[in-house]
This record gives C-alpha cells, sequence and structure tokens, in this order.
C-alpha cells in the first residue's frame, strides 16, 4: 500500500471514527514550464505536473452532512446540504472544496452528505497551484462517489468555474487542466481557447527541471492578476475596433499591435506585447523539445522572464534576484519566474551535475541579500489526478 494510502486511512479514521468504505484520491499541482498568463487569453500554456500532491480520502453519510477535515491545518468544517452552501470567510481553505461542491449542484448534480479529510506536499503559497490540486481532488473524488458522467477536460472547467465564480480568484484554465491530465514524462501543450492538448515527451537528458521557492508571496497576487486580466481586455477591444477576426490577444500578432500602437497606452501595449510573444515562445519552446535543443528552449525560458518582468511586471525583487543567480550558474540553459507572479518560484532547466551548485552558489547568496530561505526541488513530470485506493 502508498504510504499516502496509510497515512490518510490512519488520519481519518481519528477523525471520523474508522477507516471503512473509503475512496482515495490524490491530485497533484503543477509547474508551468512556459507560456504565463497567456491561458485567460485563449493562448497556449506548457505546464507538467510535478510529484507534490493532495491526498484526500471520501466517503458517503447516509445524510446531507458534508464534514471536512484539514490535516495540515487540525482544522474541521461542517455544514448541511440541505442549505445553499455559502463562502467561508473564517475557513478560507474550505472555500475550494465548497466551490467544487456548489458548482456540482450547479451542474445539476445530486450530492450526498460526505466525509471528507485530505493533506498536501505542496508547499503552500509557492505558486505550485495547491488550490486547483484541493478542487481537483475534491471533482475526482465526489465523481467517484457519485458516479456523474463528465469528460475530464469538462471536470477542470468546473474546477476553473468554482474558483472564478465561488472563490472570486479569476484564473484561467491551466492549472485545473494540468492537474487532471498531466502525464508521467510528459509536458503538456494546451490550446486554452479550444482545449486540444498534445502531450510532449519530456526529453531532458542530462539536464532536469529545478524548481526554487522564493519564500516570498506578495499580497498583491489577486488584484494584479484580476487588473492584468482587464488590460488584457482593453487591449483587445482597440485591437478588435482595427481588426475584426481579433477576439482574444490570442488572434493578434505583432504587425497588428504596432499598427495599433497610437491608440493605446503604453502600459496596454506592454501586456499585449508579452502575451503575443509569450504564445510565439511556447510554440518555439515545443519545436525546440521535438528537435532536442535544450540549449534554444532555455534561451525562450530566459526571454519568457525577461518579458514577465519587463512588459508585464508580474515579478519581484526577490524572484529577479533568484534568476539572476541561476543563470550565472554553470550548466543552467535557461531560469524565468513560474505562475501568477508578484513571489512563488523560479523554474530552471539545469544540468544534472550542476545541482550542487545551485545549492551552493544560489541559496547562500539569496539568504544574505533577502534573509530568506529558498527552497529547491527537482521534480520529474508526473502523471495527474488518480483514484488510489477504492
Ligand atoms: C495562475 C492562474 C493560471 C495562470 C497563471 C499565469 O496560476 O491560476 O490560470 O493564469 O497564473 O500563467
Amino acid at each position: 500500500m502508498r504510504r499516502e494510502v496509510t497515512v490518510i486511512k490512519q488520519a481519518f479514521a481519528k477523525v471520523f471514527g474508522d477507516a471503512d468504505g473509503l475512496t482515495i484520491v490524490r491530485a497533484p499541482g503543477r509547474v508551468n514550464l512556459i507560456g504565463e498568463h497567456t491561458d485567460y487569453n485563449d493562448g497556449y500554456v506548457f505546464p507538467m505536473a510535478i510529484n507534490f500532491d493532495i491526498v484526500m480520502a471520501v466517503r458517503k453519510r447516509p445524510d446531507q452532512l458534508v464534514r471536512i477535515h484539514a490535516l495540515d491545518l487540525a482544522r474541521t468544517v461542517a455544514f448541511s446540504l440541505a442549505d445553499p452552501i455559502g463562502y467561508d470567510a473564517e475557513e478560507r481553505w474550505s472555500n475550494y472544496l465548497r466551490g467544487v461542491l456548489w458548482a456540482l449542484q450547479e451542474a445539476g448534480v445530486k450530492l450526498d452528505g460526505m466525509e471528507i479529510a485530505f493533506f498536501g506536499t505542496i508547499p503552500q503559497g509557492s505558486g505550485l497551484s495547491s488550490s486547483a490540486a484541493l478542487e481537483v481532488a475534491t471533482a475526482l473524488a465526489v465523481k467517484h462517489l457519485t458516479g456523474f458522467d463528465l469528460a475530464l477536460p469538462e471536470l477542470a472547467l468546473l474546477c476553473q468555474k468554482a474558483e472564478n465564480d465561488f472563490v472570486g480568484m479569476k484564473c484561467g484554465i491551466m492549472d485545473q487542466f494540468i492537474s487532471l491530465l498531466g502525464r508521467e514524462g510528459r509536458a503538456l501543450l494546451l490550446d486554452c481557447r479550444s482545449l486540444d492538448y498534445e502531450q510532449i515527451p519530456l526529453e531532458l537528458g542530462d539536464y532536469r527541471i529545478l524548481v526554487c521557492h522564493s519564500g516570498v508571496k506578495h499580497s498583491l497576487v489577486d488584484s494584479e492578476y484580476n487588473r492584468r486580466r482587464a488590460e488584457c481586455e482593453t487591449g483587445v477591444r482597440i485591437l478588435a475596433a482595427e481588426f475584426p477576426a481579433v477576439r482574444a490577444l490570442r488572434d493578434a500578432d505583432l504587425d497588428m499591435l504596432t499598427a495599433c500602437r497610437d491608440r493605446m497606452a503604453p502600459v496596454i501595449y506592454q501586456r499585449c506585447h508579452h502575451v503575443i510573444t509569450e504564445n510565439e515562445r511556447v510554440l518555439k519552446s515545443v519545436a525546440a523539445l521535438k528537435a532536442g535543443d535544450l540549449k534554444r528552449f532555455g534561451e525562450l525560458l530566459n526571454q519568457s522572464h525577461d518579458s514577465l518582468r519587463e512588459d508585464y511586471a508580474v515579478s519581484c525583487a526577490e524572484i529577479d534576484l533568484l534568476v539572476t543567480l541561476a543563470r550565472k550558474v554553470e550548466g543552467v540553459l535557461g531560469a524565468r519566474i513560474t505562475g501568477g507572479g508578484f513571489g512563488g518560484c523560479t523554474v530552471n532547466l539545469i544540468h544534472v551535475e550542476a545541482i550542487d551548485d545551485f545549492k551552493r552558489q544560489v541559496l547562500p547568496e539569496y539568504r544574505k541579500q533577502t534573509g530568506i530561505e529558498a527552497q529547491v526541488y527537482v521534480s520529474t513530470a508526473a502523471n495527474g489526478a488518480e483514484i488510489l485506493w477504492d
């Protein structure tokens, strides 16, 4: 039996009396390799699932009561399905689960009462999508329990709706999608308009994906995130006035942008410039990987960071420092911020023999300049969410 199954069973029994009749699922976090702030612009993203996840045990109750226990926080919430599911301003973590149950009800799924316990290994506040993993674990577990029929891409959309309309974070589709559809040894090229996707083998030879957690999370994330979305929408309106085929920044190219530059505030131009060039970088990255050209892939990662820092303005001093220090390490082909921004993690393409140098050079210097202990994780591409026990 997998260790996490034993752990969650024991914990479940402690909270709810026994561990009979459990369904146990896991849902992973993700690191986005490239394609940042493109998902809500109908563009391309290229994430992989990681070996850090949410593990959740669920079973039905004969009544309408839902009881949820968060092991890491040692907190329990309870509510009845007889009443409309409400937002919990005190136990905010519970809103990701409540949101999914709410979205299922909205979709016409008849829910039974249930008992849920879960824990997570995804570093908190790291930008590695622990919240999407929590939504996905809930959706998959309840799908199994109730037997409703939804394909995985629709399940991802349902989790996104929970986050957009219940939690209030206007995220795109990337995080939920990769948490459900990730595949071992592969990164996922996703077209966020059609939801067509391709599982691309991540053949890195002697190179590895190293994730470095800055240890900072600036409070601006949600408000600045929603503001970037609004700025992109302004850009689309200006572009569409000249080029009616432009429905999203996905449809625009640099020539169109240049043609409209005079009609845009500089900041709108910059936001559009990032998204348009970032979409191109995703496709170029996939082509470089398919051709086995890791050096080129690394250059594109670097360009992505520079564009996110300059044009999209979602980096911060700590992350820029990590990127600058990483690029000085021999054997690092590329380094950039990953995820929504304003802290969180960097993603680095690094030679396996340079990992110790990275730890020796980057971490102490970062500590010296910021007083913060950064964390390093080397992860291979993991499988998406799955049933571990039933
Ligand atoms: C967050 C959101 C994603 C995506 C990224 C930026 O992780 O949840 O949908 O927009 O930011 O690429």
